[in-house]
């Protein structure tokens, strides 16, 4: 349970920063708010008092009835010493979140200005800081944004990214819309170390993510249509259980999760050398890219034209990069494959996968479903250990998939030995 200061700016979203405050105080956070007057507009203070149960500070020049305390907390003398009220939630604050955060505010934030309660706190703020961006698409994807954002992101703050779909500006559709409350809370409680369930504290996870992209010439490629959001979504959730996250990313166009180390790749070569660096030193590996089996021969380093005539295009087979590292492996290690395949025999296909190359357990999904899997924010699917347990996990976001795959990691370690919660001993001998 934490100490929790909410900043609110002005925009239609700030409903949503509502639903937030509301689930935080249901998990026992102890939440105080400031406003900053434009947001007035859309939730009234009252809203916020009610649900906090504690006053909103929305001017310097107003007298803080509660002195700088959070719920739950004796006003304490230290209060009594600190003549701002405002400075004195922040000061004590374990994590400000700024949500809904306008194009305004964050242009005030990565220019530092104090010209308002909000950015003078964001200014004062010793404690990891969140930002959530919520406005008009066309605002977010304008440079002025872009690189503010990424001003903000340089100084160590965490940006919560928008989600697409419908806007607020009638019939405008397009990224923007604030995240929803539920994964504002989730990204919260991810910053706060110690907060939640560290279950898989100092266990060194390796994740790989995305599609790799074979090339043809210096500017096509043979790729496929993984958007990597699964491998994000278990970073995330091996994050936020305290693992030691490193994400191997091919071609991936998100965010990246906070918290996790991130390694570039292209190519199903890359990814198999950035594997093998990185086998040696990890427990848990989550193997959630789609790596190509083929990969075109020849490839040449410029861009072939089109009076050149119709290139023909030999494959080779590329590199089994999960087979390779799952003979390489320690007896300790949890290794997870992932498998796409097409109709009933879905599940029949990826226990032959299972055994063949020798996982602790795949996760399989039915690929001719539509609206699962493959750029969808949600997958359905079926995990099969090599302990003979099988677990469906039904039609739902990659986030609840993601923590079913990191519950069924967690079993497979105390299965075999690895102290849940703690790392296992690394220095069991090889067995396969
Ligand atoms: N995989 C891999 N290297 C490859 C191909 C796949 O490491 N060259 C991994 C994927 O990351 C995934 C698992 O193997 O975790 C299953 O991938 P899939 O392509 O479905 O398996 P294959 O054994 O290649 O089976 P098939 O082509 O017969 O479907």
């Amino acid at each position: 349970m934490a100490r929790l200061l909410l900043g609110v700016s002005g925009g239609i979203a700030a409903y949503k920063a509502l639903e937030a405050a509301r689930l935080a105080v249901k998990r026992g956070h102890a939440v105080r708010v400031i406003q900053t007057p434009a947001s007035e507009r859309f939730v009234g203070r009252a809203s916020f008092q009610a649900i906090t149960g504690a006053p909103v500070l929305t001017s310097e020049f107003e007298a803080d009835p509660a002195r700088g305390a959070y719920p739950g907390e004796p006003l304490s003398g230290w209060v009594e010493n600190t003549p701002i009220s405002h400075l004195a939630l922040v000061e004590r604050a374990e994590l400000y979140l700024i949500a809904p955060a306008t194009a305004n505010t964050l242009a005030k934030l990565a220019h530092g200005q104090a010209d308002n309660l909000l950015s003078a706190a964001a200014l004062a703020a010793a404690c990891p800081v969140a930002v959530a961006p919520a406005m008009n698409n066309r605002m977010y994807l304008n440079p002025a944004t872009r690189a503010n954002l990424e001003v903000l992101q340089q100084r160590g703050i965490t940006v919560i990214p928008p989600a697409e779909g419908p806007l607020a500006s009638h019939g405008e559709q397009g990224i923007g819309r604030l995240a929803e409350p539920a994964e504002l809370l989730e990204a919260c409680e991810l910053l706060l170390t110690g907060v939640g369930r560290p279950s898989l504290a100092g266990v060194r996870v390796l994740i790989t993510a995305g599609g790799t992209r074979e090339p043809i010439d210096s500017v096509r490629f043979l790729g496929n249509r993984s958007s990597g959001r699964m491998g994000y979504a278990l970073a995330r959730e091996a994050a936020r259980r305290g693992a030691e996250v490193t994400l191997i990313a091919a071609n991936v166009a998100l965010d990246p999760p906070p918290g996790a180390r991130l390694i570039g790749v292209q190519t199903a070569a890359e990814l198999a050398d950035a594997c093998r660096n990185e086998l040696p030193a990890c427990d848990v590996l989550l193997m959630s890219a789609a790596v190509a089996d083929f990969r075109p021969v020849g490839a040449v380093d410029r861009k072939l034209k089109k009076d050149e005539g119709i290139p023909k295009l030999e494959l080779e087979r590329t590199e089994d990069v999960l087979r390779q590292v799952a003979e390489h492996r320690r007896a300790d290690q949890v290794i997870v494959g992932f498998a796409a395949e097409h109709g009933e025999q879905a599940v029949e296909l990826a226990r032959g996968k299972l055994e063949r190359k020798r996982l602790d357990a795949i996760v399989v999904n039915d690929i001719a479903r539509a609206g699962i899997g493959f750029e969808s924010e949600q997958n359905e699917v079926t995990i099969l250990t090599g302990d003979g347990q099988e677990r469906h996990v039904a039609r739902s976001r990659k986030e609840r998939v993601a923590r079913a795959v990191l519950d069924e990691v967690e079993r497979l370690r105390v299965a075999k030995g690895g102290t849940d919660g703690a790392r296992a001993d690394t220095r069991s001998p090889a067995r396969v």
